[in-house]
């Protein structure tokens, strides 16, 4: 299967990246330490989907999602939403910092695809 490579250096904290891999978007944020507190805070009994924050990370400062919201598939709005995370403008899904779904439609958090750190500032997905 093709994979995409990325290197993770160029992506400063606190940062949004999206690239494209067979014609989906993939979400790449390099987190900050605060967001990441923020993240593991959520008390899973609050979740839709429940899961929890270091099942859906490799590395905890690196979010890697499908940019496909879980409704009907639009592409949702980084650093954008009352979560802190994105925010689906199709019918008004909310997702926070670790992608799950808070508020809206979307039954599912956004999809963590398969993906690996070769090398400290490396990504492989899918
Ligand atoms: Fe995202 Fe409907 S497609 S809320």
């Amino acid at each position: 299967m093709a994979k995409i490579e990325v290197d993770l250096s160029k992506i400063p904290e606190g940062k949004n990246v999206t690239v494209k891999w067979r014609g989906k978007p993939i979400f790449i944020r390099h987190r900050t330490p605060d967001e990441i507190a923020e993240a593991n805070s959520v008390a899973l009994g609050e979740l839709k989907d429940p899961q929890a924050d270091a099942d859906r990370t490799k590395k905890p400062e690196w979010l890697i999602m499908l940019g496909v919201c879980t409704h009907l598939g639009c592409v949702p709005i980084g650093e954008a939403g009352d979560f802190g995370g994105w925010y689906c403008p199709c019918h008004g899904s909310h997702y926070d910092i670790s992608g799950r779904v808070r508020k809206g439609p979307a039954p599912l958090n956004l999809e963590v695809p398969p993906h690996d750190f070769p090398e400290d500032q490396l990504l492989d997905a899918l």
